[in-house]
């Protein structure tokens, strides 16, 4: 089921009021309640959500990306355990505990790389694990832990956002790649985050948003959210970033990430390497911002990190004909990691790592969870 809320696309969110939209939502009950979830693959021109009450179609909007970034794929992945847990009924708790296992390994096969959907399933698993040995209300326990994964997102992500704004000067212009707002996260983002908090504080930033190519989540996306709350945005290609920060546009480089090893390298969207590269050889400070969740102590360095390779059509029919020759042949990986000796610091819920190293990871995010 579609549902159209032309409304949103009308008014928006305003500035200083936060977002009106859910990114990703549960409507109802644990045993009848369904997903529903903004289709990110339309916007900005259309503002679609979907309801999914089955495994199979949150597997596919992860895939197709109607949700995406890393927390909102997490957040969505453990509503889709509780649909899956209660498949195959729910009178033997010992058959809804199967069906969760079931549905979580079918939903880790939806995207490889960003770690927050792991970290969520397992989260999910575990609190299935602990409601049967409790003997408590398997279906309504799993809901209320994904419940508690989405709330935890919000509230992390407000803490980022106030973390990075003391970063912020009045002023400065501020480029980012790819999304990393409100529509992939729970709520508020986390690079975007940043720069709502330093505008909410009254700080002028002036956003350079990379369009992010292939599939454009930065001109869809981010141009779409910064617009929205009345953020002083200009939309420029890839290929453009050098130019712009050559100009002395640029003081500061913010994006997300989809899965921090333990040294502090970070994988997110393709081309965001090619930006830490251009910043350092510009002088300009690169910062990552993400939540406890995204980051994967059970890898040494960036090396281990799964990248997604997606289907050669995005990049030969991105625009919706074809603009590359019959045969040719494609390479689309869709995340690169970037070294942390690029990054001038990793702005989370807990505080700003800077220098980026092992041992300042270790010191600040030691009790984040590893992904299994
Ligand atoms: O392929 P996507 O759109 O899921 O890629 C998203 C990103 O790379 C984001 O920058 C990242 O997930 C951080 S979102 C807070």
């Amino acid at each position: 089921m579609s549902v159209v809320r032309d409304d949103v696309t009308q008014s928006g969110p305003r500035e200083g009021a936060g977002t009106t939209f859910r990114t990703v939502e549960w409507i109802g009950d644990a045993a009848t309640g369904r997903l529903r979830m903004i289709d990110q693959t339309l916007l900005p021109t259309q503002f679609v959500e979907i309801d999914c009450d089955d495994v199979e179609s949150v597997w596919q909007a992860i895939k197709r990306l109607s949700v995406r970034g890393a927390p909102a794929i997490g957040v969505a992945a453990a509503y889709g355990a509780v649909i899956g847990a209660r498949s195959r009924g729910v009178s033997d708790p010992h058959t809804v505990r199967q069906a969760l296992s079931q549905a979580a390994a079918h939903l880790s096969t939806s995207r490889p790389t960003a770690v927050n959907l792991f970290w969520a399933l397992d989260r999910m698993q575990a609190a299935g694990d602990a409601a049967l040995a409790g003997r408590q209300p398997l279906l309504e326990s799993l809901l209320d832990e994904a419940h508690a994964i989405a709330e935890e997102d919000r509230a992390m992500c407000r803490a980022i956002g106030r973390h990075g704004a003391e970063l912020m000067t009045d002023g400065d212009g501020v480029l980012t790649h790819c999304n990393a707002g409100g529509l992939a996260t729970a709520d508020y983002g986390t690079a975007l985050a940043v720069m709502f908090s330093a505008h909410e504080q009254g700080k002028r930033l002036r956003v350079f948003a990379d369009e992010t190519r292939p599939l454009l989540q930065g001109a869809r996306l981010t141009a779409w959210e910064l617009v929205e709350r009345g953020i002083d945005v200009t939309l420029i290609c890839d290929n453009m970033a050098a130019q712009v920060m050559k100009e002395g546009k640029i003081q500061k480089v913010i994006v997300g990430a989809d899965r921090i090893a333990a040294n502090g390298d970070a994988a997110n969207k393709i081309g965001t390497y090619g930006v830490a590269v251009l910043a350092k050889a510009h002088g300009i400070p690169f910062y990552v911002a993400a939540p406890s969740s995204t980051f994967d102590l059970s890898l040494t360095d960036g090396t281990g990190i799964p990248i997604e390779e997606r289907d050669p059509r995005e990049v030969t029919e991105g625009f919706g004909r074809r603009t590359a020759p019959e045969g040719v042949a494609v390479y689309n990986p869709a995340f690169d990691v970037t070294p942390a000796h690029l990054l001038a610091g990793i702005i989370t819920e807990r505080g700003v790592i800077s220098p980026v190293d092992s041992h300042t990871v270790r010191t600040l995010m030691g009790t984040a969870r590893a992904s299994s």
